[in-house]
């Protein structure tokens, strides 16, 4: 479908998917005017993990104030907001309904449209945001087809795209998300959580090749991912030396960093190197928290042979400038949810498909 960029379309994105309550008032797909992100890290620190109802309450209260601040920083108010968009899959369940809820309110007493947006698509579109010269260029028809690589806590997905709005999932994790694995080795390690920015420090002072790991599924004929067995293999090591003398010595910890971080890196470095030539895409996004890590930036950069993309690091977690960015493609085709089918695990096409993730 042939898109129209017309311009000042103010979109006020809601973003609630998992730990992180988000909104920003994104205009015209790139220029964010006010974006504030509430993360919940903190409060779930000690338990290494998102607990989903501490995860709700958190959303229950922040997302007001959230909202109003978004607003305040743009200096708007919501009379002059064109159309709602709400992360509407994937996420948990109580998380998301917060964020949903809260859109489809503003919506009825604004009257405006809102998207729903999968939140899968929403990280891609977030290497637009803040880029107007690059702008131009990723939504240039000749760009495309382009693969989206997704890495996040909850996620590792392989996306074919046609343009933004037109995408199909070809490869997921079978267990783990490399977000998980990375909290979850984290944890193992002591290194505390979130774990992948943990890791990555410390692997800068550990040796990659210390440890050979295993490339889970590089040889199975899909685009599927599972980094449970890398995860494990970790646990094995851990207790073969936590026997011997007790507990690990720094030494060992920065090794294990270094060593597991490279084995996801070429792992997801592989997989997404199989698939951009089975599809003859164009170019490869990679989003999602996992996509801030620095070995993978440089290593796609440097080893993918085609154009490889990654939002600004700060873009790559959960926010909701990614959701109002991609909703204005949507909103360019006047492709919009109506109030009944604004739900949890429903997304909305480009083509007005209703599907269920
Ligand atoms: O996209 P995101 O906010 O997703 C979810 O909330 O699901 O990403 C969060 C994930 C966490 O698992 C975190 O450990 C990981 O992204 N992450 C990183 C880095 N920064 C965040 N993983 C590796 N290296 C990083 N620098």
């Amino acid at each position: 479908m042939e898109q129209i960029f017309q311009l000042s379309l103010r979109i006020l994105g809601i973003e609630t998917a998992v730990d992180e309550t988000a909104a920003a008032i994104v205009e015209n797909g790139w220029h964010i005017l006010g974006s504030v992100v509430s993360s919940q890290v903190d409060l779930h620190a000690e338990f290494g993990g998102i607990v989903p109802e501490i995860a709700a309450r958190s959303h229950i209260q922040q997302i007001i104030p959230v909202i109003k601040r978004a607003l305040k920083d743009s200096r708007l108010s919501l009379s002059e907001i064109d159309i709602l968009a709400v992360s509407t899959t994937p996420g948990l369940l109580i998380a998301l309904l917060i964020g949903i809820e809260t859109a489809k309110a503003l919506s009825l007493v604004l009257k405006k449209p809102i998207v729903s947006i999968n939140d899968l698509e929403s990280h891609a579109c977030a290497v637009l945001l803040e880029r107007k010269d690059f702008f131009k260029q990723i939504t240039d028809p000749r760009s495309w087809p382009l693969l989206y690589l997704i890495v996040s806590g909850g996620t590792t997905a392989l996306i074919l795209a046609q343009s933004f709005g037109n995408f199909q999932i070809i490869g997921q994790t079978r267990d783990d998300a490399a977000g998980e694995a990375f909290d979850k080795v984290a944890k193992l390690l002591g290194l505390g959580y979130p774990g992948g920015p943990a890791i990555e420090k410390r692997a800068q002072e550990g040796k990659p090749n210390a440890f050979d790991l295993p490339r889970p599924m590089l040889h199975s004929g899909d685009f599927d991912f599972s980094f449970s067995g890398l995860k494990t293999r970790i646990l094995q090591v851990v207790k073969e030396h936590q026997d011997s003398f007790s507990s690990l010595s720094e030494n060992l910890i920065s090794d294990l960093a270094a060593s597991f971080q490279k084995a996801v890196v070429e792992t997801l470095l592989k997989k997404t190197v199989s698939a951009a030539s089975k599809f003859a895409v164009k170019g490869v996004i990679v989003g999602g928290g996992v996509a801030a890590n620095s070995l993978l930036r440089e290593t796609f950069y440097a080893q993918l042979a085609l154009p490889a993309y990654f939002p600004v690091k700060h873009l790559c977690t959960d926010n909701a400038a990614m959701v109002g960015g991609c909703a204005y493609f949507y909103a360019q085709n006047e492709v919009f949810t109506k109030q009944e089918e604004l739900k949890p695990f429903y997304h909305k096409t480009i083509q007005g498909k209703l599907c269920e993730y």
